[in-house]
């Protein structure tokens, strides 16, 4: 059985106060056995997360890494390396905001997933389409594109120590979420892809949801046979709700 992630995105929002107190709301959250759960803050925040959360098992992870593993001649970066002595066990790579507008693309991704490894850091694997894409029947296309640059690199053996994330573009902070079905029905494709590939990798990877999950809706979205957890964005800077999602996880 694969056990659940949650994980919550923080983005580029926080101050150090706003910090604090998101730090203590998680503290006090009554967090679901069986669940992991994880936390990105921005990289400013990272040694203050995890000096704020420690003796609570929440894993905290980086929003984005070097592509190279070791510490070097590389400003404005932050290796790999550097975010495991931190204490950090994830990073996000390739989410569609660095893909978007920082225009990232699949071979600085895919030495980004590699250095992570590399380092024993868990790279989160952020793959979707746009709504244009979707409004053009490509979305298994784009999808089973991005995926397979990773393949095509690393091997689908590659997953047998990352997540995948699946984010449909439009529904990330739109408030408008992928029906269950939507959803179920794209990451029934990816787990079918690396299948393809190995089928024991398949069969344990994790691939979550994002886009717009709220407690509201995300015990429906968990319930589908190949969603195994949720990106959060938004709801995850508010801790009783991202508490309240992690337990829907649970059940
Ligand atoms: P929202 O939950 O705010 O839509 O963001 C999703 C996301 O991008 C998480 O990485």
């Amino acid at each position: 059985m694969r056990r659940p992630l949650v994980a919550g995105n923080w983005k580029m929002h926080g101050t150090r106060a706003s910090v604090a107190e998101l730090i203590e709301g998680l503290r006090n959250l009554a967090l679901p056995g069986g669940v992991d759960v994880a936390v990105f803050p921005p990289c400013l925040f990272i040694n203050q997360v995890i000096e704020g959360l420690q003796g609570k098992a929440i894993t905290v992870g980086a929003q984005n890494s070097a592509v190279e593993p070791m510490q070097g001649a590389l400003t404005g970066e932050i290796a790999p390396s550097q975010l495991v002595d931190a204490g950090c066990g994830l990073v996000l790579v390739g989410h569609s905001e660095r893909r978007q507008l920082i225009g990232e693309r699949d071979e600085v991704l895919n030495r980004k997933f590699a250095a992570a490894q590399a380092c024993g850091l868990k790279p989160v694997l952020c793959i979707g389409e746009t709504l244009e894409q979707r409004e053009a029947g490509k979305t298994l296309e784009v999808v089973g594109r991005q995926l397979g640059s990773i393949i095509e690199e690393l091997g689908a053996g590659a997953f047998v120590n990352a997540v995948i994330a699946y984010e449909p573009v439009w529904a990330i902070g739109t408030g408008l979420t992928a029906t269950p079905q939507q959803a179920q029905d794209v990451h029934a494709a990816i787990r079918a892809q690396l299948a393809a590939e190995n089928a024991e990798v398949a069969r344990n990877v994790r691939l979550l949801y994002g886009g717009s999950v709220k407690a509201a809706n995300a015990a429906e979205l968990f319930g589908m046979p190949d969603i195994d957890g949720g990106l959060i964005g938004g709801a995850s800077l508010n801790a009783d709700e991202f508490g309240a999602i992690c337990r829907a996880a649970g059940n």
